[in-house]
């Protein structure tokens, strides 16, 4: 189930200018990998091609061998409701859902899609226990903190136990502690669970706890290095 930029590129206006240029690599499934790089470096252009929320201008992404680009609406839909999970730098849960209702809004997409959901249920209530939110799974976001608001972000994307998990500088709108938090999470839901992880980050060193560091200059892949000992995982 690994992850395939193919000749990816992709250009933003009218006249067209190149964001990415003609990206080739891989990502193996179980991987962690970190994307780094200068503000408008393509970073999150190149992490919503290879997380479906997006197209390429030419190339492909492949999915666990599919080729994204050549599968149904519905079919992408369903991926991304079921092998993808998505955390940004803040979290858009939505302000009039409890905490476990924002959890559980994937679950409720599944059902379109003929999904059993009652193990998704039991898992949304078992993730914000796990993640410290046990007793206030019922509050309303704005009645919790910046890292529960992250942390309530992070279950919502795991819910479904996605094989893939994306990350646009998850930590970025957190201190230090919480984003801690959020990386431990992170190593955890890659080290038990088995979750392909793929995050951007502009901290150093929580690029230097993944196991591969990808770095962005202008749209091109100046350094992909293997972490020698990654210190998290
Ligand atoms: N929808 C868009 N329309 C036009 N230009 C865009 C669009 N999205 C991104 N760009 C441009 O593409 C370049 C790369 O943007 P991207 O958001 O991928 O950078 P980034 O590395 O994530 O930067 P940052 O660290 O600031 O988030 C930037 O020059 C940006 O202005
Ligand atoms: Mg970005």
């Amino acid at each position: 189930m690994s992850i395939k930029a193919v000749h990816l590129s992709k250009s933003f206006g009218e006249p067209a200018i190149k964001v990415l240029h003609d990206l080739s690599f891989e990502i193996q499934a179980g991987d962690f990998v970190a994307l780094t790089g200068r503000s408008g470096s393509g970073k999150s252009t190149l992490l919503y091609l290879l997380g479906a929320l997006d197209f390429p201008t030419s190339g492909h992404v492949e999915m666990g061998g599919h080729d994204l680009s050549a599968v149904s609406e519905r079919e992408l839909h369903r991926i991304r409701n079921q092998n993808v999970g998505f955390v940004f730098q803040f979290h858009y849960l939505l302000p009039e859902l409890s905490a476990l209702e924002n959890v559980l809004t994937p679950v409720r997409k599944a059902v379109d899609f003929g999904v059993d959901v009652s193990s998704f249920e039991t898992r949304g209530r078992e993730l914000l226990v796990r993640f410290g939110l046990e007793g206030k799974e019922g509050r309303l976001p704005r009645h919790l903190s910046g890292g529960e608001q992250q942390r309530v972000a992070i279950a919502r994307a795991l819910v479904m136990k996605p094989k893939y998990l994306f990350a646009d500088e998850p930590t970025g709108a957190l201190d230090s502690a919480n984003g801690e938090v959020v990386i431990r999470l992170f190593e955890e839901t890659n080290s038990v669970d088995g979750t392909t992880v793929i995050m951007v980050t502009h901290d150093t060193g929580f690029a230097a706890r993944a196991r591969r560091q990808i770095r962005l200059v202008d749209g091109r892949i100046a350094e992909d290095i293997v972490n020698s000992a990654p210190s998290g995982v």
